[in-house]
């Protein structure tokens, strides 16, 4: 009798602790904050005539690998990250200032990695931001 009970309680937490972990693979991101100074910032290169050349050659270089040459995600290292790889044309960026990309983009989070260090020119960032952007029209 007692031997029964233990195996059911042992089924039972299991079974409570397998569907935890499944559940937990499925969860969607917690909401990125910005910092207020960052999400004001002003990006002194809007229209700027060279990102289409210029940022689109930097975004082949540093950001396809996870977020696919159309920015759907579907990068060959987006399956190997544990967060899901957002999709660029899926019309969110949109919602968003230039400061929060270039915020995302450069400072990151988890499996974002922050590229201030890789690409630290000033105007090729924001470049980066302008071509970012255009993926989603
Ligand atoms: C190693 C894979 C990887 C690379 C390389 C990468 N990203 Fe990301 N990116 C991610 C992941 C994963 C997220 C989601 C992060 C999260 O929500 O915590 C993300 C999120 C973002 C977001 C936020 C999107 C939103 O909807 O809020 C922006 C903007 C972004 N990336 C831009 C870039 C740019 C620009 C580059 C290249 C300079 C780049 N990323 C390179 C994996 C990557």
């Amino acid at each position: 009798m007692k031997n029964q009970f233990l195996i059911v309680s042992t089924i039972v937490i299991a079974s409570f602790a397998l569907v935890s972990m499944t559940v937990k693979d499925f969860e969607i991101q917690d909401p990125w904050e910005v910092p207020a100074k960052y999400e004001k910032m002003q990006n002194p290169h809007v229209g700027d005539a060279d990102a289409d050349q210029v940022g689109r050659m930097l975004y082949k270089e540093h950001c396809a690998s996870c977020h696919g040459t159309k920015g759907e995600g579907d990068g060959k290292k987006a399956d190997t990250v544990d967060t899901e790889v957002p999709d660029f044309t899926d019309g969110t960026l949109s919602e968003q200032s230039d400061g929060s990309l270039y915020y995302k983009t450069f400072i990151g989070r988890d499996d974002m990695p922050g590229f201030q260090e890789k690409i630290s020119d000033e105007k090729q960032q924001w470049l980066i931001v302008n071509y970012i952007r255009t993926l989603g029209s």
